[in-house]
């Protein structure tokens, strides 16, 4: 059996530089990768075929021709031109559709998983690029390590060091569909941003840099679902906190700390409404092996 550790992806900027003809938005984003995560576990079969478990998955069914995992499955056997299959199991602790990735990491770590399970020697950057064909941030989910992204996902250019920033991640308990947020983002007129700053790497003056590039998302999402601006209010009245904003188009808000200690205490502190989903810890930084 392989397993492989889905990791939640963090938007710490988004910036919305153009539009394509086929109604994606190219995007130049700061991506970071947070201790947290699902989990897939491969086992040899005949077939494919997918489990969930886990707290965020009870009740959760995978529709075959929907689910990311098995997608990303069939993409890769198609791919290797291999007949045999996997035993596939998601452990799904990461809220849906809420802004962290979570079912991009499971694409990606299904690649990782089934790369190693079917012994294909495939690096990372190929997987990246037969991960872009299930969805726009699975490619940088494949590598799950500080990165600048751009086009619609597929320019990945590594960044960091970074210091060692902890966080807090709180979900509302709303899921805002991508497309929705994508659509009141057009429909808001706003005028699209120039392409980022160089990131410094004096910790002051990349705060400076992260504090001047927003989520542009933040805004449009806001407009679907209020609470998101309840929840901002709310991280940004915590003390200690060096950046708080939504990840990627909602409803998952962030505050970044100093170190992961103060960012778990941070959670143990936090206030959350029932249901809500709260967790605290360090930045993802292991680098996968294959
Ligand atoms: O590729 P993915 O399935 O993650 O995207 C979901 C939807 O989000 C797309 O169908 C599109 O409407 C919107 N989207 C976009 N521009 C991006 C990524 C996603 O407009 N760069």
């Amino acid at each position: 059996m392989v397993e492989e550790f889905a990791p939640a992806k963090i938007n710490l900027t988004l910036s919305i530089t153009g539009r394509r003809d086929d109604g994606y938005h190219l995007l130049d984003s700061l991506f970071l990768f947070a201790n947290v995560g699902d989990r897939v576990t491969a086992r040899p079969a005949d077939g494919l075929s997918l489990e969930i478990s886990g707290p965020r998955g009870v009740g959760l069914v995978a529709d075959p021709a929907e689910n990311l995992v098995l997608k990303a499955a069939r993409l890769l056997q198609a791919e290797a031109g291999l007949t045999q299959g996997a035993a596939l199991n998601l452990e799904k602790h990461l809220p849906l559709a809420s802004g962290i990735g979570g079912g991009s990491a499971d694409a990606a770590a299904t690649l990782r998983a089934l790369n190693r399970l079917w012994s294909l020697g495939l690096g990372l950057d190929d997987l990246a690029r037969i991960g872009a064909r299930v969805g726009a941030d699975v490619p940088a989910a494949v590598h799950s390590i500080p990165l600048r992204v751009e086009g619609i996902g597929e320019k990945l250019t590594p960044i960091g060091p970074l210091p060692p920033f902890g966080i807090l991640l709180v979900n509302p308990a709303v899921s805002v569909p991508t497309p929705a947020v994508f659509a009141a983002f057009n429909a808001s007129g706003t005028s699209f941003a120039m392409a980022a700053e160089a990131l410094p790497s004096d910790p002051r003056a990349l705060l400076a840099v992260l504090h001047r590039t927003p989520n542009m998302l933040e805004a449009p999402a806001i407009t679907l679902q209020p609470v998101i601006a309840e929840l901002l209010q709310r991280l940004v009245a915590l003390p200690g906190g060096l950046l708080t904003r939504m990840s990627g188009s909602g409803a998952t808000c962030f505050t970044l700390y100093p170190s992961p200690e103060g960012a778990e205490q941070a959670a143990v502190n936090f206030a959350a409404e029932p249901g809500w989903w709260v967790w605290g810890g360090g930045l993802y930084n292991q680098s996968h092996s294959l």
